[in-house]
């Protein structure tokens, strides 16, 4: 069973009270699942209704999208991880492996950094350790401004096709992603794409991530390369690499029998 809750979030520095809708579902280790750009916890839907991964699976809608509260103007990927650290340390849990997608492997990576002594495993699906090159971060910010300009409804076209499998463009999950486009504000979409831009490089701490790491790509994903995610494995000591097939960018949505596999075969 999914049980759905809103935990709050208090004051801290320059980040302003707020309120994280959060699912959580199964028992046994604590695993912190975090969604990618511009998506909800609602991508995690194959795994926590998959009653075989024996794990507390907790997946927040980050502040901005779902039914969390509405970002801040002034935000970055830090904050994002700040929010994530306070959520757990209001749920109680002081040991959890922690999985992020994308944007989420972002966050993991900033959730290591403030953290490192809490993390039992790491899980980074289809992201990157690098920091945005200069064309990527001014993309993003052409993209914020149009969308204050404008609205967000180019997003979709600019974002959707790319983010799936060609051979996945006719199944059944489109109109799931379409809704995640459809709800997700503008406001939200603007500033993580400057938060996006400006994130921090992770690259040269990879060799020094001390916990055990599974690396998770798509064999078709053209966003994170599978390739370029092999790189980036095999700086991390501990770690182990899984390409899934029959998936693009978004690997629990578009093959989950597989990607459930993984995490039961690394996590378990
Ligand atoms: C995501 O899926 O979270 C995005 O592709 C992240 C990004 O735009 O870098």
């Amino acid at each position: 069973m999914v049980e759905e809750f809103r935990v709050p979030i208090v004051e801290r520095q320059s980040v302003p009270p707020g309120e994280l809708f959060v699912r959580r579902a199964g028992q046994g280790r604590p695993v912190l699942l975090i969604h990618g750009f511009p998506l909800t916890s609602l991508m995690w839907q194959n795994q926590l209704k998959d009653g075989r991964l024996p794990f507390d699976l907790i997946t927040p809608d980050l502040r901005g999208f779902g039914q969390s509260s509405p970002l801040p103007s002034e935000w970055t990927v830090a904050d994002f991880a700040g929010d994530l650290v306070d959520l757990l340390t209001a749920l109680g849990i002081d040991q959890v492996v922690v999985c992020g997608l994308s944007l989420g492997g972002y966050i993991a990576f900033e959730i290591l950094d403030l953290i490192p002594q809490s993390i039992l495993q790491l899980v980074l699906c289809n992201t990157r350790a690098a920091a945005d090159d200069e064309t990527t971060a001014r993309g993003r910010r052409l993209m914020a401004e149009r969308v204050f300009r404008e609205d967000a409804r180019f997003v979709k076209d600019a974002m959707l096709p790319r983010l799936v499998a060609s051979s996945n463009y006719d199944k059944e999950l489109i109109p799931n992603l379409d809704s995640f486009f459809d709800q997700v504000k503008a406001e939200s979409i603007a500033v993580t794409q400057l938060a996006m831009s400006r994130r921090r490089d992770f690259v040269d701490q990879l060799n020094n991530i001390r916990c055990q790491t599974c690396v998770i790509a798509g064999i078709d994903d053209e966003i994170t390369p599978a390739s370029e995610m092999k790189v980036m494995a095999d700086r991390i000591p501990e770690s182990s690499f899984h390409v899934v097939p029959q998936a693009g960018h978004l690997t629990p949505i578009e093959n989950p029998a597989e990607f459930n596999a993984v995490l039961l075969k690394e996590l378990a």
